[in-house]
């Protein structure tokens, strides 16, 4: 047992130095599935102190790009999550969308050409010509897992600057149209502002996942935001819902 236990120790020691060295694209086994998982270093925007800006990565990062769009506008409760699996179709994890992508063949990837060519339905949310083309890019770059964490500028925090573009993304397909799910809509500015306004606390309940609320309450429902996404939101409801 000590000698398994010591093993183990220096082997996620080896692990840890690893990973502790590694500045680019590190790719670790996902103990969930076999396929890799591609962990990117922030792209950053920041100027460090003194120096330069850092360069802006240009890795469409899946677990904040492109999942939340499959799992908004593809894989509410009644289509295809895991729960419905219509048509034997599930968008709400990287290995079941990757039944539907050919990497580096948007063209002959099914998940993608069916994109505002019968899904999603006529009468639901539809992508903006923006997601389909980062959907596109990520295709072209590979299909990877990539999973990145701290993606964004929190001192960015306007309406048009961030969270347009956090609400159209993670919450678009189900509250992106009239009269959106839970009767929520969030698909503009002053929609937004009005409902927010109204049940601050109850948003931000949903958007942090707060461990006292039903898990259906937490917003979105398949992962919580990244972290300085949810800081983003709460900047600009706390200065006021700048434009
Ligand atoms: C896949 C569909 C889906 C996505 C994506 C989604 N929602 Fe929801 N949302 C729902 C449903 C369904 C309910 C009703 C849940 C319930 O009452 O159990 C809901 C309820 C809510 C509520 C009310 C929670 C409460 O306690 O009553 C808020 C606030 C909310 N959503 C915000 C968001 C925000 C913000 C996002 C994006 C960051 C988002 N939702 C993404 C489907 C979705």
């Amino acid at each position: 047992m000590r000698k398994f236990l010591s093993y183990t120790f220096v082997l996620s020691s080896i692990c840890i130095l690893y990973n502790a060295c590694q500045h680019d694209i590190l790719t670790v086994n996902s103990n969930v599935s076999l396929d890799p998982v591609v962990v990117v270093n922030p792209p950053t925007t920041t100027t460090p102190t003194g120096g330069t800006p850092a360069p802006v990565s240009d890795t469409v990062c899946f677990n904040t790009d492109v999942l939340p769009l499959y799992v908004s506008y593809c894989g509410s409760a009644g289509c295809h999550d895991a729960g419905s699996h219509r048509e034997s179709v599930i968008t709400t994890d990287y290995g079941h969308i990757m039944n539907g992508i050919k990497a580096k063949n948007a063209n002959s990837s099914k998940y993608y050409t069916i994109i505002g060519n019968g899904m999603p339905p006529r009468s639901s949310s539809q992508m903006t010509a923006t997601h389909i083309a980062l959907i596109k890019k990520w295709i072209d770059q590979g299909a990877l897992n990539t999973q990145c964490t701290n993606v964004c500028d929190t001192n960015s925090f306007t309406y048009a600057n961030a969270i347009q573009t956090i609400i159209s993304t993670n919450c678009g397909g189900c509250h992106g149209s009239k009269p959106g799910s839970a009767n929520i809509y969030l698909g503009d500015y002053a929609s937004a502002k009005t409902y927010i306004t109204a049940n601050t606390s109850t948003f931000l309940n949903a958007i942090n996942y707060v461990s006292s609320i039903a898990v259906s309450k937490r917003m979105p429902p398949s992962a919580k935001l990244v972290d300085c996404k949810i800081t983003q939101i709460q900047k600009w409801i706390q200065k006021g819902y700048p434009q």
